[in-house]
């Protein structure tokens, strides 16, 4: 019975789980599944012969098919479906077994978990799992948070089954040891916050190439030159696919037949809210997740729309490359900015945490398997590598280009501004850029108006301590 028993256990033989699975078992690892609805794991087993799964109709038969200490992961629906899998599970498990759960847990559930699963001495590992259904099957990027002794265990297997990335010493997996606890569910979080940003970036793009006058065909080819530049990402290269699809039924462009309502699971929406608890700025994330929730506003976008004028957003331009050019540049600007937003929250959040998260580390994983690979991320993790970076920005190489690319930028937002082409993710990431280069911000005057209505002090630039000044508005 012992030869015969599994090296890793997967519970939760939905789409993402069935996949992940499937990609154990073509690593020739000895497989075991298991689902809370017997049919879909029957369904599972039979679709996938080759993969020999050793399939269990109840937990306690799928916890003794396990060799020891077991190694489960748990890929059912996050919230109640996992706290009610662990639940089952508990009592089953001895202490030193290790629970990975691969769902798009909240980072703060994770942590609440490993507290409870520590208690019971089990070892919990909160995975982020991103790549969606192929990348599951072919190789994701793996974020998981946990112990260290636990990533003894599981981390080669994940690693095994991550995506690669070709390096200089062979193939780098795109699966590292996050940080203890919550922070690889946090790390997925902001992984997914940036996706929301680069996603909205495109679609500003895309918008002022329409402007501008290109068709979706003639910007499908746009965004497919981009993709071999400097913008070379799966995002940019779908999103040439996308445009350059035909509709059927009318034959128009696919994307003009759309309905231009934006959904969210709400992984992007918790990276702003933790932005805000953190207190980090993070506005152009922020804002490509208000985008979203704008456009799925359609009581607000009608009452707008009939009462509200200005131009329609057509751009007039005399050079229609130079142009495209631009809006290039002010793309990976953006992009740069969402990167250094989201980055700098996860430097800031393994403080409030106590997690020793190594950046570079984060963005070498989010080379392939993910949705926001890129080949910005070879010298985002590079630059993080060998540099100690408070942000991103003044990474020498980023600061350079972006220097470089700062006319086009500038040029974009404001001729965007004056064409009426809704730019939110462009211009805060402009904003933001002279914001936090600024040399003095107006928060001067906030202080002033602070202590004027509310006697809240204000401290001098060329005194310690705290001042109140009896304004003449006093009374
Ligand atoms: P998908 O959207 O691809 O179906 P999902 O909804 O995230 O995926 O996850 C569904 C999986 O979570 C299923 O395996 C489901 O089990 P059933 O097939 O029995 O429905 C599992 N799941 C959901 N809620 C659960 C719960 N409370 N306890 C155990 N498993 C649960």
């Amino acid at each position: 019975e012992k030869t015969s028993s599994a090296q890793i256990g997967v519970v939760g033989m939905a789409v993402m789980g069935s996949n992940l699975a499937r990609n154990f078992a073509n690593h020739g690892y000895r497989t075991a599944i298991f689902n809370r609805t017997w049919a879909k794991t029957e369904a599972v087993l039979t679709a996938h012969p080759e993969a020999h799964f050793i399939a269990s109709q109840t937990v306690e038969e799928f916890v003794d098919s396990l060799e020891k200490p077991r190694r489960i992961i748990i890929m059912v629906k996050a919230g109640a479906g996992t706290d009610a899998t662990i639940d089952t599970l508990i009592p089953l498990l001895e202490p030193g077994d290790i629970v990975v759960d691969g769902g798009n847990a909240f980072f703060q559930d994770t942590r609440r978990r490993e507290e409870k699963l520590r208690a019971h001495d089990l070892h919990f590992v909160g995975a982020g799992i991103s790549g969606g259904e192929t990348g599951a099957l072919e190789g994701p990027s793996i974020m998981p948070g946990g112990s260290e002794h636990s990533y003894t265990y599981v981390g080669s297997m994940l690693e095994d089954i991550s995506a690669k990335v070709p390096g200089p010493n062979g193939d780098e997996p795109c699966c590292t040891y996050i940080g203890t606890d919550g922070s690889g569910h946090f790390v997925k979080m902001v992984h997914n916050g940036i996706e929301y940003a680069d996603m909205q970036f495109i679609g500003e793009a895309y918008d002022l190439l329409a402007g501008a006058g290109l068709s979706a065909a003639e910007a499908a080819d746009v965004f497919a030159e981009w993709n071999t530049g400097d913008l070379d990402s799966f995002l940019i290269e779908i999103t040439s696919e996308v445009l350059r699809q035909t509709d059927a039924r009318t034959g128009k462009p696919l994307v003009d037949v759309i309905v231009d309502a934006a959904g969210m699971k709400g992984t992007g929406t918790w990276t702003v809210q933790e932005s805000l608890t953190l207190g980090v700025p993070a506005a152009s994330i922020a804002e490509a997740v208000f985008a979203r929730a704008a456009s799925s506003s359609p009581e607000l976008r009608k009452a707008a729309r009939s009462a509200l004028e200005g131009p329609d957003g057509t751009v007039t331009v005399e050079d229609r490359a130079a142009f495209v050019e631009d809006v290039r540049q002010a793309l990976w600007c953006a992009k740069v900015i969402a990167y250094a937003q989201g980055l700098h929250l996860i430097k800031v959040a393994a403080v409030e945490y106590g997690w020793d998260i190594d950046v570079a580390a984060c963005a070498r994983i989010w080379r392939a398997g993910c949705i926001i690979r890129a080949k910005l991320l070879d010298r985002i993790s590079n630059e993080y590598a060998a540099n100690d970076l408070e942000t991103l920005l003044e990474a020498p190489s980023i600061k350079a280009m972006l220097a470089e690319a700062n006319p086009s930028w500038r040029r974009v937002v404001a001729r965007a501004t004056e064409a009426g082409v809704p730019i939110p993710g462009f211009s805060s990431a402009l904003s933001y850029y002279d914001l936090v280069r600024a040399e003095r911000t107006n928060a001067a005057l906030t202080q002033g108006l602070r202590d004027f209505f509310g006697s809240h002090t204000y401290r001098r630039i060329d005194t310690e301590g705290t001042f109140h000044t009896v304004w003449s508005g006093d009374r």
